[in-house]
Parts: C-alpha cells; structure tokens; sequence
C-alpha cells in the first residue's frame, strides 16, 4: 500500500526504515532517498514511528 503519495513510498518501505532505526519522519524520508514534499504522510509516519508497525488503513493520501 503507497503512504506517501508525493515519493511513491509504500508501507514496507516506511516499515523497514523505522525498523533500521529511522525515529523522526526526517529520517525515514531520508532512508527511503527522498525528503518531504506535501506532509500529507507525516502523521501516519509518525503513527509508524510511534508503534513501530505500519498503521494499516491509517493514512492520510494512502492508497490500497
Ligand atoms: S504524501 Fe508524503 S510528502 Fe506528500
């Protein structure tokens, strides 16, 4: 599933950069070779972040 609509990231993408230790939504972007563009995302990275899985069906702009 695509969280961030603007970089194309998917939920797995995010997921495996909290997992290598990404904790701010700066970092994940960075992981993942790209930075913030809208911020729709930032809170369901946040959300991520905080429970340390992806938030299924939580997503701003997410996309099944
Ligand atoms: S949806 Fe992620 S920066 Fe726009």
């Amino acid at each position: 599933m695509i969280i961030c609509l603007c970089n194309a990231l998917s939920d797995r993408q995010l997921a495996d950069a909290v997992e290598k230790g990404a904790h701010r939504p700066r970092e994940v972007y960075a992981a993942c070779n790209c930075q913030a563009q809208c911020g729709t995302c930032t809170r369901t990275i946040l959300t991520m972040i905080r429970d340390g899985k992806p938030a299924s069906g939580a997503g701003q702009g997410a996309l099944s």
